[in-house]
């Protein structure tokens, strides 16, 4: 990359450990590039988007982050919440910069750059912008940041459209936006519709990486006004249940069971879209299970409780590995109640970036649509012992028959997703692929949990015991 003159690099150091979307936190790192890929507007304010390149102290890891700034001839003092610094740009002059996602002024010239691009795409200030057909965008939407925790940043434009601004990017499609491109155009119910996306091209491939030059930096889509999240609604019937001693799950205010169902036939029509929409393959069976097994070896020296249910787990994936030839095709990826919202018009599924943990080509891979279903299974459980975990007041008795009511709404709900999923029972060779990909996730879970927030753990173990049991 070549560098930025003007900006001294250390300045983006304290900025990215204040952000909130930042990964790399509690590592040393230093900023070894930053470059500009794109200059919007002319003047109070100038949107400058920049690519800054860190590299890790602990293995010389490189990541790129996108930080779009904003740029003023003066201080503004509105923005004093956002201000990054202050420095003498060759190409501008003198400019005060901010976070340019708390500005509405920056904000509002990608919405237009966006209108630049209703006839094709638009070259914009060295940016290339693209449309979807089919809606007429208001331009005039004021821009509003999303408050929640996230890894990227999103603004809300009025209640018409959403920008998502991808944080850590790479050369190389993101499957959010393709997937939701996809699924636009097979004008699926099931999702956001995507109204465009925003991208640079002129990376250079590095050695061995994808040979894309083109970076995706964000992506429009419908906003969804009427959407509660998933997880939310999932904790409060778990609550509503546990509020009330005398109901079970099937009779409590908040059953979930018809929601549950309905999330089921949602995956289901997605996945129908994205096997027509997208490359289809076989991998065979022992390949998958080799994986899991790979994984178990890899978690037991971090999770050694999981040794009682090796065995068990051994086993498992063993039938797996018997299944033959496993369809594979595009899916979510990284689905859990978080993943959903449900709207007057019913749940659509959102964030198809996949899981962050894998490399970008990870992650376009065809993959087992089963990962997609035990994902969701696993989240139903979570969201039990979540709201379990925050009655510390109650005593063992209390504890304990709550936890048997929760699991109670848990297998309830499981079921139900699942039988909308598959249309009716499973046949036994997809009840063994479902528990194999719920099986694997919960050992994942319990490295997790383990490493992370340790009084959690018997959370997957419980899982892992209960699979190991049953088969
Ligand atoms: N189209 C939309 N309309 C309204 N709200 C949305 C829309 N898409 C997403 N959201 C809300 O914004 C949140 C963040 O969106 P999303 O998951 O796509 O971002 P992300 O940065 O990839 O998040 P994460 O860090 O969890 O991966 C969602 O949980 C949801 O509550
Ligand atoms: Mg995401």
């Amino acid at each position: 990359m070549s560098g930025h003159p003007g900006i001294d690099p250390t300045v983006f150091g304290p900025y990215l450990t204040r952000t909130r979307w930042f990964g790399g936190k509690g590592r040393d790192f230093a900023v070894s590039d930053v470059r500009r890929l794109g200059l919007l507007g002319d003047g109070n304010p100038v949107l400058d988007v920049l690519l800054v390149e860190l590299t890790y102290a602990d293995d010389a890891t490189t990541e790129l982050y996108q930080v779009p700034l904003s740029y003023y001839t003066e201080p503004e003092h509105r923005l004093d919440h956002a201000f990054v610094g202050w420095w003498g740009d060759p190409d501008l002059g003198w400019v005060h910069a901010y976070d340019a996602l708390h500005d509405r002024a920056a904000t509002r010239l990608w919405l237009q750059a966006f209108g630049a691009a209703a006839d094709g795409p638009a070259e914009v200030g060295g940016l290339v912008f693209h449309r979807t057909p089919g809606h007429d965008l208001d331009l005039e939407a004021a821009g509003t940041l999303f408050t929640g925790e996230q890894s990227n940043s999103s603004i809300a434009f009025g209640e018409d459209s959403v920008l998502k601004v991808f944080r850590k990017v790479t050369a190389g499609p993101n499957p959010d936006i393709t997937t939701h491109e996809a699924l636009t155009l097979a004008d699926s119910p099931d999702v956001a519709h995507l109204y465009g996306w925003v991208e640079w091209r002129g990376l250079e491939p590095a050695a061995g990486a994808t040979s894309s030059t083109t970076v995706h930096l964000g992506m429009l889509q419908q906003f969804l006004r009427t959407a509660t999240d998933g997880w939310d609604l999932a904790l409060t019937s778990v609550r509503n249940l546990y509020a009330d001693p005398e109901l079970a799950a099937r009779e409590a205010g908040g059953d979930f069971s018809g929601e549950a169902g309905r999330l089921g036939d949602t995956l289901r029509e997605v996945h129908a879209v994205l096997r027509e929409r997208f490359e289809t393959s076989t991998v065979p069976a022992s390949f998958t299970a080799g994986q899991m097994h790979a994984r178990l070896d890899a978690a037991l020296p971090v999770a050694p409780l999981l040794a009682p249910h090796e065995a068990a787990l051994r086993a498992l994936f063993d039938r797996l590995a018997g299944l033959g030839d496993l369809p594979v095709q595009r899916v979510h990826g990284d689905l859990h109640l978080g993943q959903t919202l449900r709207t007057a018009l019913g749940w659509k599924i959102v964030d198809f970036e996949g899981e962050p943990a894998k490399t970008l080509a990870e992650r376009l891979l065809p993959d087992s649509p089963w990962r997609d279903v035990a994902g969701m299974l696993r989240s139903f459980d979570y969201a039990a012992h979540a709201v379990e975990r925050s009655h510390d007041e109650l005593d063992e008795t209390a504890l304990a028959e709550i936890r048997l009511r929760g699991a109670e709404w848990v297998e309830r709900n499981q079921r139900y997703f699942l039988a909308s999923y598959a249309g009716g029972d499973l046949t036994p060779d997809e009840r063994t692929l479902v528990t194999a990909y719920t099986a694997d996730k919960a050992v994942y879970e319990s490295v997790y949990e383990t490493r992370n927030r340790p009084t959690w753990v018997d959370i997957p173990l419980a899982a892992v015991a209960r699979i190991g049991a049953s088969t």
